[in-house]
């Protein structure tokens, strides 16, 4: 773990804080953050992402089934931005597991069997899943309805200690890694504790001009993971990378309820 990002201190395997997801949130946004792990990191979206947060100042251990590939991956992150500083090293998914707030970014048929195996290391933690379930179907991509209605809710069952929510499957990976445009649109977060959900939250407001937006309990994972099937075909008939905005929500969305109840959003409702 490098030092100086982990500010509070994790709760011990098992205990679940009643304040961890807030003091998360508020960490999120103080100068350093916390440190947030990214299972299957590898991948382009685990990627992307990796680079937007590190971008936005927080520390991001990119995690992999296997070290080597993480090490290329966060070499390639480097090489190709070699002007920033990004804060982003190298591990294992165990050694990912160990960051404060850690990101599912595994294909959704795996992303049970890797949160399972690290459940003690997940224990009090915001886990977010990213993971949508789709197959391809001829030349469509089609949304699949997992065992327990979303991937989000597979990984909740699978980790009963971990405070679980759901967002950033409609942000194209492409765009996400693509550091010199802002991403514009919003990020649905769904989540059953308000306090996983403020978490998640005070991520999407690292990263400049997207909207963390309220989408309710963990129950709306389904069809937020299963319109990114609708979005694909659009991409795909449009020729376009289209994103996410919903019209008719004035303000910053959950950034407002971030700078009142999570910690220092700023007076922007985003992360300074
Ligand atoms: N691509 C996008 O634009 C996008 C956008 C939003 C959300 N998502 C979602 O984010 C997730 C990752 O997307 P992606 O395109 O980055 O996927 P990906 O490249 O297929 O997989 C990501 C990483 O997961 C690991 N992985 C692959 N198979 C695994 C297995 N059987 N068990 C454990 N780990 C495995 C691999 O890392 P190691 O081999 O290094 O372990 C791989 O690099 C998906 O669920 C996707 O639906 C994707």
């Amino acid at each position: 773990m490098e030092e100086g990002h982990a500010i509070f201190d994790r709760p011990a395997p098992g205990a679940v804080t009643a304040d961890a997801g807030f003091a998360q949130a508020g960490g999120l946004c103080q100068a350093g953050g916390v440190d947030v792990g990214i299972l299957g990191g590898t991948g382009p979206a685990g990627l992307g992402l990796a680079a937007r947060l590190a971008a936005g100042g927080l520390a991001v251990v990119v995690g992999s089934r296997d070290e080597e590939r993480a090490t290329a991956a966060v070499a390639e992150l480097r090489a190709r931005w070699p002007d920033r500083a990004l804060a982003a090293r190298a591990g294992t998914n165990a050694v990912a597991a160990e960051a404060a707030l850690v990101v599912v970014a595994t294909p959704w048929d795996a992303a049970e069997q890797t949160v399972v195996g690290l459940a003690d290391a997940l224990a009090g933690k915001v886990v977010v899943s990213m993971a949508n379930a789709l197959v391809g179907v001829g030349r469509e991509i089609q949304a699949v309805v997992p065992a327990r209605g979303s991937v989000a809710a597979g990984i909740a069952a699978a980790l009963p200690r971990s405070r679980v929510a759901a967002a950033f499957h409609h942000l194209p990976a492409k765009e996400l890694a693509a550091l010199d445009a802002e991403m514009e649109g919003d990020v649905l977060v769904c989540a059953d504790e308000p306090a996983a959900r403020l978490a998640t939250a005070a991520l999407v407001a690292r990263m400049p001009r997207l909207r963390a937006l309220d989408a309710g309990s963990l129950a709306a994972a389904a069809p937020v993971e299963s319109f990114t099937a609708v979005l694909l075909g659009l991409n795909r008939r449009y020729r376009t990378r289209a994103a996410l905005t919903v019209t008719g929500i004035p303000g910053a969305g959950m950034a407002e309820v971030l700078e009142k109840e999570g910690g220092p959003a700023g007076a922007s409702g985003r992360c300074a």
